[in-house]
């Protein structure tokens, strides 16, 4: 049978999750509390920046098989399989994560489903949330264990949502019973037709596999990174250490890039949350050099801001200081904990007067942080600068030509947060070129 679909809360993940579903062919209704969020994806308005997502967003409203509500009577009464997608922010002012929307979610759903159906969680959750979560469903719902929950979680990249979705590299499946295994092999059978690996295990099984692949891709960067400092202080070039360690294939080049280290809404309150975790189940030991990780990852931001002040003279005051980048990475204007908007602040708090381009993010940017002047290119943004910072790896950057920006900029001294530039190409044009990790 074509089971019917729900999508429960449509920020990145479920918005994405919704409309690849209905593009693979199933009716989907997806939902929100957030009523103005409804109306605009109802009108095929997509609030991210997402690559190719705007165009199946389209498409499968105009075919009919992707609507959006705002009712939860609608949704149980709708659906077969519910897929739960809203966020687990951290707390504030505590590592740990905030699982109360998920809680919202079941409260909102549970007591209006009549029928046999499956909750599917995709958010990523502390371990042990799945169980919690299976029972408080099984007793509001009115059909009791009749309402079963899986955990599938998610692994999108931000910038590749789409591709990632329709082609992932694994299925991950917490189940607790062969007939919700047999439910998600039938809503991913294209899928698994198609060779994705599927890993079918218990739900603290699954529920950690989310956590502890973000822990290693955090801890890979942090790696690299932390041979960044080791090479700041030996004269050494971390670019070309990098390069050596990507040929050995055990150890691999991606997610080995040093520079300004990792932000965005995922890996790190990700690890924040892993170590909260970990504690309260008395395995802290197990993770405390993700406190590591987290602060190798946040002395590149102070790191970066350092090496500016150097080719300032000292200090920033009177000094004008242009960002490149506003947006975590390039390809997505999502600006939540960026490692370029936070050295922003942080040079415009001592005094420098800082002006931000980014081809996307700019409005968010400017939205968070009113206090910063933003250009509306890199030009514009370079003018009469002192110091131009790279902190985001836009392709539009990496195509700068040192002489035309040469000729706008006070002084011709860059800082390559990302590494991105070619070295010598900018100091034939006669820039001051520096880098995290190199000499
Ligand atoms: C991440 C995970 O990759 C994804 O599987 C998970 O579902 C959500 O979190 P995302 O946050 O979209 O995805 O970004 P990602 O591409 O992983 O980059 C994270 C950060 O690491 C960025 O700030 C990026 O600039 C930085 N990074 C990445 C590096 O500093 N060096 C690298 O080599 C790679």
């Amino acid at each position: 049978m074509a089971y019917r679909l729900t999508v429960l809360g449509t920020g990145y993940l479920g918005t994405t999750h919704a409309a690849c579903m209905a593009d693979l062919g199933f009716e989907v209704l997806g939902l929100d509390v957030d009523a103005d969020k409804v109306a605009s994806l109802q009108a095929g308005h997509l609030p991210i920046h997402e690559p190719g997502l705007e165009e199946i967003l389209r498409r499968n409203l105009a075919n009919g098989r992707l609507r959006f509500t705002t009712s939860y009577r609608e949704a149980a009464a709708f659906g077969e399989v519910h897929f739960v997608c809203v966020g687990t922010p951290q707390k504030k002012g505590e590592y740990a994560a905030d699982v109360s929307y998920l809680d919202a979610v079941i409260e909102s759903l549970a007591p209006h489903l009549d029928r046999e159906c499956l909750v599917v969680g995709k958010s990523t959750v502390p371990v042990g949330t799945a169980a919690r979560l299976a029972d408080k469903l099984a007793r509001l719902s009115p059909v009791g264990e009749a309402s079963e929950l899986a955990w599938n979680p998610e692994f999108l990249r931000e910038g590749f949502a789409v591709d990632d979705t329709m082609n992932p590299d694994r299925i991950v499946l917490g189940v607790r019973s062969e007939k919700a295994e047999k439910v998600m092999r039938e809503v991913y059978a294209s899928m698994l037709e198609a060779g994705t690996p599927l890993v079918v295990t218990d739900y603290p099984t699954a529920e950690l596999v989310k956590v502890a692949a973000n822990a290693f891709l955090a801890t890979k960067i942090s790696f690299i990174n932390a041979m960044a400092e080791v090479c700041e202080t030996a004269h050494a070039d971390v670019k070309q250490l990098s390069k050596a360690l990507s040929y050995d294939e055990r150890i691999g080049g991606r997610f080995l890039n040093p520079g300004l280290g990792f932000g965005g809404g995922c890996l790190p309150k990700d690890i924040r949350a892993f170590m909260a975790r970990a504690g309260e189940l008395g395995a802290d030991q197990a993770l405390t050099f993700l406190r590591e990780v987290d602060a190798i990852n946040m002395r590149r931001r102070a790191r970066m801001v350092d090496l500016a002040r150097e080719l300032t003279g000292g200090s920033f005051n009177g000094c004008t200081v242009a960002v490149l980048g506003a947006a975590f990475k390039p390809n997505s204007d999502d600006i939540r904990d960026s490692p370029a908007l936070d050295v922003a602040t942080s040079i415009a708090a001592q005094g420098g007067r800082v002006t931000v381009y980014d081809p996307i993010a700019l409005d968010n940017a400017r939205r968070a942080h009113p206090e910063l002047s933003y250009g509306t290119s890199a030009m514009e943004a370079a003018r009469d600068a002192h110091v131009v910072l790279l902190l985001t790896e836009w392709q539009e950057f990496v195509d700068l030509d040192p002489e035309e920006l040469g000729s706008v900029v006070a002084q011709r001294k860059i800082v390559d947060g990302r590494n991105a530039l070619d070295a010598e190409t900018w100091r034939a044009a006669g820039w001051h070129y520096r880098a995290l990790g190199r000499p």
